[in-house]
């Protein structure tokens, strides 16, 4: 067992439903103890060490100790084409996105950019990510070996599309069904992993496509759900083209059997109330894209009227869509949303929404997401003093939240000073990044 000393950040309950003031607290002198990869108690740092003298001690000092942050929409495959310039969501999928996605066909590549993707993902302090695949069975086999080997919590699933999508990324109604089923068998609930059937989104899945992969999941309840809704308005007008009966884009999912409580649905910007009502009665869970939303030129969420409606909200980077795999810049850019919507997020609030909310959005919030007895001990300790520009505003702060807010609005990698995965702090991988801290 170890002790893990610094300022905590602690949250028990929703402070998008609640004061935050009422649910989330940062500690100074906390302590985290982990025992067995499991967090054993949170409280007074010097009270802990009292209680346990033989244990190890880590001292950050002042640096901010969160729970890992959980990126609860990415899209790893897309890790060597991120900031792709100058287009919108269509043209930007089929000019970027589509002919990067064919080369994960090849093993070896799709290993190679799981591994690259999940280090710079530690090297920003996200510890758990809900990611989407390839059409290739072998890009999630190749996703879930790098995370088991990292000992990581993770999420993804085979991104199903038979039409609307290039020659070599098309599969089939049935062979989307039985290669899903098929990674079920291998992947769900093995060490860490969880298995997410993943239509890419309505306009590049025939109706055939959406029932089949509706049944699935009405095998395999414990699975969640992920997919895209109401990204852009050309999108909306397509769908609108290909399902004519649809009442709406979410109706193209409910119509199949795709939407439920462990439904995850990415971006939900340009809902109809019918929608938001939907999403609600459900419980289903939306994600907030906000780099993303502003780089492909999507729009503008209204995170905060989905959250009063009780709808469980995550935060994403959506790499490469997003324009950045660090959640303080993804932070950053759903406060600039919240401020040109009216809404001004709180420190409190984004920090909720990277942790606990992500948590939430995929079911994880009894394993990750807060620091509490019994949850599992990955970590993120984040430097409040980085860089020249935020250490000299840090010090004029007349509170911690202040300075943590400086951090979130101004922090990247740099910030990062330690992860843990389950209660082993991971090794830094380039010994440069270690030195220079
Ligand atoms: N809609 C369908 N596929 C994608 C994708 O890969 N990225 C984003 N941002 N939106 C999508
Ligand atoms: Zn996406």
């Amino acid at each position: 067992s170890t002790l893990i000393l610094g300022q905590t950040f602690e949250t028990w309950g929703n402070p998008l439903t609640r004061p935050w003031e009422e649910v989330a607290r940062i500690r100074s002198g906390g302590g985290v103890l982990v025992q067995n990869g499991v967090i054993a108690a949170v409280g007074d740092g010097a009270a802990l060490r009292r209680d346990h003298p033989n244990v190890a001690v880590t001292d950050y000092g002042d640096a901010l100790i969160s729970p890992g942050f959980i990126d609860a929409h990415v899209h790893y495959p897309q890790t060597a084409m991120i900031a792709s310039w100058g287009k919108r969501l269509i043209d930007w999928l089929n000019i970027y996105t589509f002919p990067e996605e064919m080369r994960l066909a090849d093993p070896a590549y799709a290993a190679r950019i799981a591994d690259r993707y999940l280090d710079l993902a530690l090297d920003h302090g996200t510890t758990t990510m809900s990611s989407f695949a390839t059409i290739h069975p072998g890009s999630v086999d190749a996703f879930f070996d790098a995370a088991l080997s990292r000992g990581l919590r993770a999420v993804t699933g085979k991104t199903c599309m038979d039409r609307n999508a290039p020659d070599g990324l098309r599969d089939t109604a049935q062979s989307a069904y039985d290669d899903s089923r098929a990674l079920i068998a291998r992947w769900q609930g093995r060490g860490r992993l969880g298995y997410a059937i993943t239509p890419r989104f309505s306009p590049t899945s025939t109706p055939d496509q959406l029932e089949a992969l509706g049944a699935l999941w009405a095998e395999y309840p414990d699975c969640l759900m992920q997919t895209h809704l109401s990204e852009q308005t050309d999108e909306i007008a397509w769908v609108r083209d290909l399902f004519p009966q649809a009442r709406d884009y979410l109706d193209t999912y409910e119509a199949h059997g795709l939407l439920g409580a462990r439904g995850v649905y990415g971006h939900a910007i340009h809902l109809e109330p019918r929608e938001v009502d939907r999403l609600a009665e459900v419980g289903a869970a939306v994600v907030h894209c906000p780099t993303s939303n502003t780089f492909i030129g999507s729009g503008l969420m209204d995170l905060a009227a989905l959250a009063a409606r009780g709808i469980p909200a995550g935060l994403a980077t959506d790499t490469g869509g997003g324009s950045s795999f660090s959640m303080l810049r993804t932070m950053a850019a759903a406060y600039e949303i919240g401020q040109l919507r009216g809404t001004p997020l709180h420190a409190a609030h984004l920090m909720y929404l990277a942790t606990a909310g992500s948590a939430r959005s995929l079911h994880l919030q009894d394993c990750i997401g807060t620091l509490a007895p019994g949850m599992e001990a990955d970590l993120v300790v984040l430097n409040l003093a980085s860089t020249p520009a935020i250490a000299q505003r840090s010090a004029e702060a007349r509170d911690v939240w202040e300075q943590v807010f400086a951090t979130l609005m101004m922090g990247d990698d740099r910030a990062v000073k330690d992860v843990w995965i389950a209660g082993q702090r991971r090794v830094a991988a380039r010994q440069g990044r270690v030195s220079r801290r």
